[in-house]
């Protein structure tokens, strides 16, 4: 059976993630592909507990170091425990934030540094990165206002607009380190129009896999 896609969706707070996730996963299943739609910190039983001690407010000082490792603990037991035994079983993974996300605001935004972020990242992820990464991108000042008008913000919503805007610096520069896999959408435009740039870069991904079909059946 062939692996299934691994796509992750990424962008600053406010940028109009789960909308969009549910339009590629209503996308996914009019191909009759199996998917399952996940996301982090979270994903399993788990690691669902560490993103609940990772987004409360007012508790003790987490310092980021402490915050990096609760990030890829809670990873380390998604891939073990759902995103790998679903890729294996042909299933396609859309999860809501990935290693960028710990790239651009541990490494960047918290200031650790990417070396130790990609140290992590070997050691938990043993070589796997996403075949597609759709970054949702908008000026800060606009997430910010999209979160602000929700309410109920969390420990992570509750930076400086400079730590986002720093956080957006650093997804872009990833994005041009990484244009095969990362592809970046304006998020401030409509919703229409960013569904159907969703919609183009997935019907690359299916074509790839007719063509792959193709090959296999001549
Ligand atoms: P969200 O999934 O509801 O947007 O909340 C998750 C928050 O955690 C969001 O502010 C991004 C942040 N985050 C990191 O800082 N590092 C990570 O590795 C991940 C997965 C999320």
């Amino acid at each position: 059976m062939a692996r299934g896609k691994f796509i992750t969706v990424e962008g600053i707070e406010g940028t109009g993630k789960s909308t969009n996730i549910a339009f590629l996963v209503s996308l996914i299943e009019d191909e009759g592909i199996p998917v399952i739609r996940t996301r982090e910190p979270g994903g399993t039983p788990m690691a669902e507990k560490i993103r609940e001690i990772l987004l409360q407010k007012d508790q003790e000082a987490l310092p980021e170091i402490a915050e990096s490792l609760l990030f890829f603990a809670s990873r380390s037991l998604h891939l073990r425990n759902k995103i790998m035994p679903a890729l294996d079983s042909g299933h396609w993974v859309v999860c809501d934030r990935f290693t960028d996300a710990s790239r651009a605001y541990q490494g960047s935004g918290r200031g650790l540094g990417a070396e130790r972020i990609e140290q992590l990242a070997n050691w938990v992820q043993d070589g796997l990165e996403p075949d597609l990464t759709l970054l949702l991108d908008a000026p800060a000042e606009i997430g910010m206002q999209r979160t602000a008008q929700r309410g109920n913000a969390d420990r992570m919503d509750s930076e400086e607009l400079s730590f986002y805007r720093q956080v957006r610096k650093a997804y872009l520069a990833l994005a041009e380190k990484h244009p095969q896999r990362i592809a970046v959408l304006d998020a401030s435009k409509s919703l229409a129009d960013v569904q159907s740039a969703i919609a183009a870069r997935m019907k690359l991904l299916f074509d790839e896999k007719l063509d792959k079909r193709d090959t296999v059946n001549s």
